[in-house]
């Protein structure tokens, strides 16, 4: 199978909605809210774009028959319900110009969208560049992933460049650059280190979802480095670090959103915007695209409910909130001296 098509597949089987760290998050109840579900703007700013709504849909795929047909109802899903979307790595179509319309479809589909265009960490400025102007794309999300590189017997084994390249890139192109990990998340080390760099969005996607060494190593018989399934730092984990970070960075958070509730605990935990992958994904291939418009819809209207029982009216106003941290999150904080 292709390897595209098979992480598809692969994250499906694998997709998990069982407990993860957002369960170990709570928010204080307050009995006297003094808003209205009607007056909530579920707005945001993001990568100097103004979202109407605090998620999107996050990179996943392209470079395929089958990928093309998904990012084509990917692409109608977001621009049903008026969301970013990202294209999957677009390296296969920089190397093969018969893969490119895997990715433009999303274009077609979504004229006016905020549509991110994505290249992995090793990209020259070229390619970047390259990557960037395939679809008019108006950002651009370089990943980082080494733990998936290293469980590919074909994976990159040379590191050393990333943060020169991604600093080239970020100097270079004219429209946002936003770095992102795939899953094993981030701590305040790493994104003091990019904004050193000059990069202003970044989105910690962390553990807690899709795992990229499960799925690689489940492509074939020898494993490599099998104990690193569940590699890396939970999402609430790295938005916790974000905070330590004292940055002015844009934080993003993806990894393990199963619902609303959960991307409404990932902006009280001070993310500027919320990526889904997996949960969108299976659901889709699951339900149809129907349903998944009819989700997202659902999502939008309960995260309105959430913002008003806490009192918000805006997505801003969320990171007032008081958290109580329990499990292994508090954890994290303890052993990494969070207050
Ligand atoms: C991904 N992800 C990803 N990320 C990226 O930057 N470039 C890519 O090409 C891909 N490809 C990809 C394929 C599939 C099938 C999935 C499910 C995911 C990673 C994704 O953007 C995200 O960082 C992680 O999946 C964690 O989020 P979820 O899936 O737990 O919501």
């Amino acid at each position: 199978m292709n390897r595209k098509d098979e992480h598809v597949s692969l994250a499906k089987a694998f997709h998990n909605k069982q407990i993860n760290e957002f369960d170990f998050v709570r928010l204080v109840h307050r009995p006297l809210p003094q808003s209205k579900v009607d007056d909530v703007s579920l707005k945001t700013e993001v990568a100097g774009f103004t979202l109407s709504s605090p998620f999107y849909i996050n990179a996943m795929t392209g470079g395929s028959e089958k990928t093309k047909k998904i990012n084509h109802d990917l692409a109608q899903i977001a621009k049903s319900a008026g969301l970013m979307i990202a294209t999957g790595s677009v390296s296969a179509a920089l190397k093969d110009p018969s893969l490119e319309d895997s990715y433009t479809v999303m274009r077609d589909v979504y004229p006016e969208g905020k549509i991110l265009a994505n290249v992995g960490a090793g990209t020259s400025v070229a390619r970047a560049q390259e990557a960037v102007e395939l679809f008019q794309a108006d950002a651009l999300q370089i990943h980082l992933n080494a733990p998936q590189e290293l469980v590919m017997p074909e994976g990159d084994r040379d590191f050393s460049q990333w943060k020169e390249l991604i600093s080239e890139i970020q100097q270079t192109l004219d429209v946002p650059v936003i770095v992102k990990e795939v899953g094993f998340g981030m701590t305040r080390e790493t994104i003091i280190e990019l904004s050193e760099l000059g990069i202003k969005t970044i989105d910690v996607s962390g553990r807690s979802g899709t795992s990229f060494t499960q799925i690689e190593n489940a492509r074939r018989k020898k494993r490599e480095l099998a104990y690193l399934t569940d590699w890396g730092q939970s999402t609430v984990s790295s938005l916790l670090e974000a905070n330590e970070a004292n940055t002015h960075a844009e934080i993003i958070a993806s990894g393990g959103i199963r619902n609303a509730y959960d991307i409404f605990k990932a902006l009280c935990l001070g993310a500027n915007a919320v990526g889904i992958s997996g949960t969108i994904l299976t659901h889709y291939m699951t339900h149809g695209i129907e349903e998944t418009i009819a989700l997202m819809a659902q999502w939008q209207e309960e995260l309105r409910m959430l913002y008003a029982m806490v009192g918000a009216t805006k997505t801003s106003d969320l990171t007032k909130q008081s958290l109580i941290l329990s499990g292994p999150v508090k954890e994290w904080c303890e052993a990494r001296d969070i207050p």
